[in-house]
């Protein structure tokens, strides 16, 4: 790519660089060493994490990953079993971490678009088993926004359905919400309605928040305490970690409502495309910051068409041979928005 030409990224909103008033942030965060709990800004963090979703604790962690594998480790014992979609980032991306660092074995329910619901999920919960043959189902866990659904929201009564089998089978509900922030801007509903039913929710500022690292665990008071041990021994303590929580703070206060103008460019932005001859979008699943874009009426794979768009300064990511997709984020303006426009129009219009 020509160092001048204009890079409009849409691969991730992990793509993210800080703000100038978040690096102001960090520069200034009183710090301490969090592994003594003696960091302010990363137990101010915490606070206000718990406080926001209608929680007892948070916890600092290192990823998105590390959040949700350390509340696996916490619900489970060996030998249990999970219940996921079929696509899910704990299943699929997660490095079978599941099963190497927790023991547990996983069942996978494809989901109706990529969601689960009750009636999925209570047909995966293993039986009462007096022979000991089956794994104990312990976990069930849902992902919200869905990623490789489209970014799509589970909205608060599918949840609530759930929830209720959940309960009734006495399971422990966990929500990966890496995007967690995006779902509850999308159904303009508060973080500690979306939270409400889960036992333990994960949650990524390193994604549509713009910071450079960091995700928190939240839950109960007894379980944040057990999931502490777990953080040691997966080596997630951090020592001055106040520098990566101060961003977490300034991204809380400033950089959740705004998660509804990446909503809207993800929105134009697949519908411009999905009227190109070459192109077509399921405009339904444009529910958040994502777009897949099936460009196979183009003839062209979604490789070629990833290249050609680098060419022309705008990075997507191909998912399969015939779908991209595009993530809108907080370094995506409407100039931006442009310029991608332009360049689908030259390869697909
Ligand atoms: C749905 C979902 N969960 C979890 C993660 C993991 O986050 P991290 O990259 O911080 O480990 C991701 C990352 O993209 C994700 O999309």
């Amino acid at each position: 790519m020509n160092p001048t030409m204009p890079r409009v990224d849409l691969r991730s909103d992990t793509v993210t660089r800080p703000t100038d008033a978040m690096r102001h942030a960090i520069a200034n965060a009183p710090v301490g060493d969090d592994v003594y709990g003696d960091d302010p800004t990363v137990n101010a963090l915490q606070e206000r994490a718990a406080a926001l979703f209608g929680k007892e604790a948070a916890l600092f962690v290192p990823s998105g990953t590390m959040a949700n594998q350390i509340a696996i480790r916490t619900h489970t014992q060996p030998g249990d079993e999970i219940v996921v979609e079929s696509s899910a980032h704990i299943f699929l991306y997660e490095g079978g971490g599941f099963a190497a660092l927790s023991g547990v074995s996983a069942r996978c329910v494809p989901g109706e678009g990529g969601l689960l619901n009750a009636q999925k999920v209570r047909e995966a919960i293993r039986p009462p088993d007096p022979t000991s043959h089956y794994p104990q189902t312990r976990l069930v866990c849902l992902e919200n926004t869905a990623n490789r659904a489209g970014g799509v929201v589970y909205d608060l009564d599918r949840t609530a359905a759930i929830a209720a089998v959940a309960k009734e089978h006495g399971l422990a509900l966990h929500l990966d919400g890496a995007r967690v922030f995006n779902a509850a801007v999308a159904m303009k509903a508060s973080l500690a309605d979306v939270a409400e039913p889960f036992d333990s929710i994960s949650c990524c500022l390193s994604k549509g928040l713009g910071c450079p690292v960091g995700s928190l665990l939240v839950g109960s008071r007894a379980f944040i305490n057990r999931a502490h041990r777990f953080r040691k021994m997966f080596g997630g303590g951090m020592r001055q970690a106040g520098l990566l929580a101060a961003a977490g703070i300034h991204a809380l206060e400033h950089h959740i409502e705004r998660l509804a103008d990446d909503h809207a460019r993800a929105k134009h932005m697949a519908a411009q495309v999905g009227a190109m001859s070459g192109a077509s979008v399921q405009l339904d699943t444009v529910q958040t910051n994502m777009a897949y874009i099936d460009v196979s009426p183009s003839g062209h794979t979604a490789a070629e068409v990833c290249q050609g768009l680098a060419e022309r300064g705008v990075l997507a990511n191909a998912v399969s041979t015939s779908h991209l997709r595009i993530v809108t984020h907080i370094d995506v303006d409407d100039a931006d928005v442009g310029v991608a426009l332009a360049a689908f129009a030259e390869l697909v219009g």
